[in-house]
């Protein structure tokens, strides 16, 4: 099985996996990598104080693009991931994925007004707003009540 995270396959890491549970991905087999100098040099430091199995890796807490690409393929690697949206479109009204709100956030969007001005989520009735403020928040890292 292939986990495969990416910010609009700018950057991203793939890892092949045994199995073909995405709860509970096997032994990692290969890991690839592709990404900017930060997202690069962040891959090396973990690997090199943590070894070669990405299951062993601490999950990031940073909220910079790279710390939350490398959280998602933690979690998954875990079996933790646990997206909290699961519908394809977001915000009806103006026809937004949830597939755009997510790259933004992690492009760096991190509140609803950025995500509104860079999506155009969240600019008629608004119902969809504390949708896009669950998924930044569990991008971010933050515990929702
Ligand atoms: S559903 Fe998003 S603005 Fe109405």
């Amino acid at each position: 099985m292939k986990i495969k995270v990416e910010l609009e396959g700018r950057d991203f890491i793939e890892v092949q996996c045994q199995g073909d549970n995405a709860q509970a991905p096997g032994a990692v087999e290969k890991v690839s990598i592709m990404g900017c100098s930060q997202f690069m040099d962040m891959m090396q430091t973990m690997r090199k104080n943590f070894g070669a199995d990405l299951k062993k890796w601490p999950v990031p807490e940073g909220q910079d693009h790279s710390s939350l690409l490398l959280r998602e393929m933690i979690l998954r690697l875990r079996g933790e991931w646990a997206f909290p949206y699961c519908e394809e479109e977001l915000c009806h009204c103006r026809s937004v994925s949830v597939h755009t709100v997510d790259q933004a956030i992690i492009a760096g969007a991190h509140s609803t007004d950025v995500v509104s001005r860079q999506t155009n989520a969240s600019t008629n009735c608004g119902t969809c707003r504390p949708e896009v403020q669950k998924i930044i928040d569990f991008r971010l890292g933050k515990k929702t009540a």
